[in-house]
């Protein structure tokens, strides 16, 4: 069986960039892959975070997790600091990473921006941290939004690099980023990514916001003066709309255009709003039902951990010996 590995950060509310963009069809590999879905605290610290709303953020986020269909009997749940190795195999490849690598990531560069400075070292080094999450655990493909593909990419290059030196260690991962969802955009600026951290909240739609204020941020959204609903660079507000459309239903695109030919922007609007509603609905409910249940939620992350961290282990003394670090008795 292969093995799939995922994860998210537990820094802000999940908006549905990121529940279209991947997490959304996570459940349907549980029945085929050996999977993992970690919630990526550790990474959540490069940014400064309020220590109590960090807590809840992670059980929230393991609540969504088990309402968008992950079961705990099918995929390893677990919280990433709950597995120490996370941070052991991290430091070990940190010295297997070139700083021209990650002087190139897409990611740190529009975080930092005009802050240099003043960024964290965490910041900068996030993605060996990534490659860590993913090379413990054996994985073979890792599902994530576009935004992601470059840290898949580099895990894949710190992990040859390893091979290289001490043979066949770490299987080397591939992303697997869906054909539709995967770049959501924002719905003021539909030319940049949908963002949790957008400062406008009319730009992005959280997965768990009740239906009218999702309604209200769709009817607000940024579209053109063309009148036409037409998939193209040229309209990119209707584009993300169709995108955020097709990632609901999974329709193919000549279904899509049938159903939106002649019709105006309003009509499109509002088959998105019920589109969205019917698959995000249920998510937002079931979630309030899990935080309902906290000791059931820290009961999955403690299971989940344990698992996690007997599979971790195993890879870490392998890179331990290889390295020539002294076992000890
Ligand atoms: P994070 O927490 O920023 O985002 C979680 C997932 O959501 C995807 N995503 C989007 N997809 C489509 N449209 C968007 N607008 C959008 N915004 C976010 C992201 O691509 C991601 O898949 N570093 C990761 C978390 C992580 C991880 C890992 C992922 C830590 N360790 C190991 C995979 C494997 C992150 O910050 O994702």
């Amino acid at each position: 069986m292969k093995t799939i590995y995922s994860a998210i950060q537990p820094s802000g509310e999940l908006t549905i960039g990121n529940f279209l963009g991947t997490l959304k069809g996570w459940k349907d590999f549980q029945d085929e892959y050996k999977c993992l879905f970690g919630v990526a605290d550790m990474h959540a610290i490069t940014v400064r975070q309020n220590p109590q709303l960090l807590r809840e953020r992670t059980k929230k986020l393991l609540a969504i997790y088990l309402a968008t269909g992950l079961d705990p009997d099918k995929s390893i749940i677990y919280v990433n600091s709950h597995v120490k190795q996370h941070a052991e195999l991290g430091w070990v490849l940190h010295t297997y990473t070139n700083l021209g690598q990650l002087n190139r990531m897409h990611q740190f560069k529009s975080k930092i921006k005009d802050n240099e400075e003043r960024a964290n070292v965490g910041l900068y080094c996030y993605p060996v941290l990534m490659a860590s999450d993913i090379l413990l655990y054996d994985t073979d493909f890792v599902p994530v939004g576009d935004d992601q593909k470059q840290h898949v990419e580099i895990t894949r290059d710190i992990a040859e690099r390893f091979n290289s030196i001490y043979g066949d260690t770490f299987t080397i991962p591939e992303p697997l980023i869906n054909k539709s969802g995967s770049r959501i955009k924002s719905l003021q600026d539909p030319t940049v990514k949908m963002s949790k951290s957008d400062p406008n909240p009319n730009a992005f739609i959280l997965l768990l916001e009740e239906y009218n204020v999702m309604k209200k941020k769709i009817s607000r959204a940024v579209t053109d003066s063309i009148g036409e609903i037409n998939y193209s660079e040229d309209q990119p507000g209707i584009m993300n709309l169709l995108d955020i459309y097709k990632a609901c239903n999974n329709e193919d695109m000549d279904t899509i255009f049938a159903k939106f030919e002649g019709q105006n922007y309003g009509y499109l609007k509002r088959e998105v709003t019920e589109a969205l509603e019917t698959t995000i609905g249920p998510v937002r409910e079931k979630t309030k039902d899990y935080l309902n249940n906290e000791d059931y939620l820290l009961e999955v992350a403690k299971k989940g951990s344990e698992k996690a961290s007997e599979i971790a282990e195993k890879t870490l003394a392998k890179v331990y010996d290889k390295i020539g670090f002294l076992r000890s008795i």
